[in-house]
């Protein structure tokens, strides 16, 4: 009986990924309202270990940016929340766990689809071709202006054949299905090095990354502002998160919510 449960639980709920920090302890659902509000549920429950995932195969209620939801067809792609304290109180500054983890989802993207188009749309979407291929939500939690922990939800789109015409999946670009047990570890690993290293000193490199890897840097966009088309050239992302663009008027930054880059495939 025990043996068949085995076997047919999902080779993820299996993985043990070969790092220091994140991923030492995962939590694995087949179903669940949202990883994210689970991860808050555990952190107003009880002590969590630093680096704890969550991991479900199907989530009911799904959260994304601006109150959206996050809609994923179960058992084909990738949805999680990574849990990390800030103990030694190393990050100043909340906003370079996006960038952490955008350079990050960059580079395993570009590692398996390397003949493709592969930036980051700021804040937080990580495309493909100019298609949405993942999300990231993080939510922060202070004591005074301390950041105490964060809850970084990411969601990849792996196996999943029909998206919205502005998004895309591992499936859809390389035409065959994807062992997503490989990348949700091959992931794991490769942030486990990244955040180590944020640590240290690699806040510049991932500031750095962000930046240079920004869909549209340097060249004239469309954005939407107040109801209004206006045409600027994006020079990068502040410390806090904020746009910075070249607009006819000079130089102005707007946070998350304010301003909406319009895309053109
Ligand atoms: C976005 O692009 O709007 C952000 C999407 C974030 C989705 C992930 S899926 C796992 C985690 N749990 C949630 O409820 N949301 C995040």
């Amino acid at each position: 009986m025990i043996s068949l449960f085995l076997c047919t639980l999902s080779l993820i709920a299996k993985i043990a990924p070969n790092t220091h920090i994140i991923g030492q302890n995962i939590i694995y659902f087949n179903q669940i309202d949202s990883t994210n509000s689970f991860a808050q549920e555990l952190i107003k429950d009880r002590m969590v270990e630093n680096g704890t995932i969550i991991f479900a195969e199907e989530q009911i209620r799904g959260k994304g940016q601006r109150l959206k939801s996050w809609i994923s067809e179960p058992k084909k792609n990738l949805t999680f929340s990574i849990i990390l304290t800030n103990n030694n109180n190393k990050i100043n500054n909340p906003f370079i766990l996006n960038k952490l983890i955008a350079v990050t989802i960059l580079e395993i993207l570009r590692k398996y689809m390397p003949n493709n188009d592969i930036e980051i749309k700021w804040p937080n979407d990580l495309m493909v071709n100019r298609k949405k291929i993942s999300g990231i939500l993080i939510e922060n939690n202070f004591i005074g202006h301390l950041l105490n922990f964060s809850i970084i939800g990411i969601g990849i789109n792996i196996n999943q054949e029909n998206t919205l015409v502005n998004a895309t999946s591992f499936y859809k670009l390389l035409k065959i299905e994807q062992n997503r047990a490989h990348i949700f570890k091959y992931f794991i690993e490769k942030l486990d090095i990244n955040y180590r290293y944020l640590l240290t000193d690699g806040a510049t490199f991932f500031e750095n990354q962000f930046n240079q890897n920004l869909l549209g840097l340097g060249i004239l966009n469309l954005f939407k502002v107040n109801d209004n088309l206006i045409e600027a050239k994006i020079l990068g992302c502040d410390n806090n998160g904020s746009i910075i663009i070249e607009t006819k008027n000079g130089i102005q930054k707007f946070q998350h919510g304010t301003i909406q880059q319009i895309i053109n495939e």
